[in-house]
């Protein structure tokens, strides 16, 4: 039988993107795959890990062993996010939440009109869902972040690990073919307020493997200090 290292640790995920209603037929949203997180949630598992994955709409079916919650949009994330944060010892954000949501969603569907060329859709921010769970001054579980970036990626990660109050962060160029956002392969760098590793370019399911590791043992040493 596998080894089951993780046994009793508890991980909360957040995968794909999110889905921000426009009226009863339409939606804002983006390409998240959801690959990242839903192989991080798998790795986790197959270690022993007890895994909740809080997804998004994505064509992915669930890694075995893993409890799935479906959500939409971002404020729905967040609630069940903050819910599972409770009672779970490591929070990883994978998810691509839209930034943006319509600050009243039209309870009918919206018309063209002979006389309107231009339609104005008035946006609200969304909740930082990870920066929230960071912020939780009991049961604060053990956060971890993703970062995609196409510039100054380390300088970038590093301003969200400090301004999200994160522990990890995740940082993925994506302005490299080939890796990241919707892509079968991936390359990080993790940064820790004292901490750096790189992970190199790789399947995203031996990167998840690797990159749970990594988080498990820094939290580890956290636990310790
Ligand atoms: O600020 P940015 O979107 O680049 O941060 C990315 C990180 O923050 C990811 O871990 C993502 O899951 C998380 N995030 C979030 N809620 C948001 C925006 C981002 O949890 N509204």
């Amino acid at each position: 039988t596998p080894a089951k290292p993780l046994t009793g640790l508890k991980f909360v995920i957040t995968a794909g993107p999110t889905r921000e209603a426009i009226d009863p037929v339409r939606y804002i949203s983006n390409h998240s795959s959801g690959k990242m997180g839903y192989a991080l949630a798998a790795a986790a598992a197959k270690l022993g890990a007890e895994v909740t994955l809080i997804s998004g709409p994505v064509q992915l079916t669930t890694p075995t062993g893993v409890s799935r919650i479906d959500v939409a949009s971002a404020i729905e994330m967040q609630q069940a996010a903050l819910t599972a944060a409770q009672t779970h010892d490591i929070f990883i954000g994978c998810a691509a939440v839209a930034d943006y949501r319509m600050a009243e969603v039209a309870p009918q569907k919206l018309k063209k009109t002979a006389d309107n060329d231009v339609l104005t859709l008035q946006l609200v921010k969304n909740p930082d869902i990870i920066a929230s769970i960071a912020a939780l001054t009991s049961h604060r579980p053990y956060t971890v972040g993703f970062a995609a970036e196409t510039e100054q990626v380390a300088q970038y990660a590093q301003q969200k690990l400090l301004n999200k109050n994160l522990d990890l962060i995740c940082a993925n160029d994506v302005s490299v073919a080939g890796q990241g956002f919707n892509s079968e392969q991936n390359a990080l760098t993790v940064y820790g307020p004292q901490f750096e590793q790189a992970l190199p370019l790789q399947d995203k399911n031996t990167l998840a493997q690797a990159l749970i590791t990594l988080i498990v043992e820094q939290y580890q040493n956290e636990k310790k200090h």
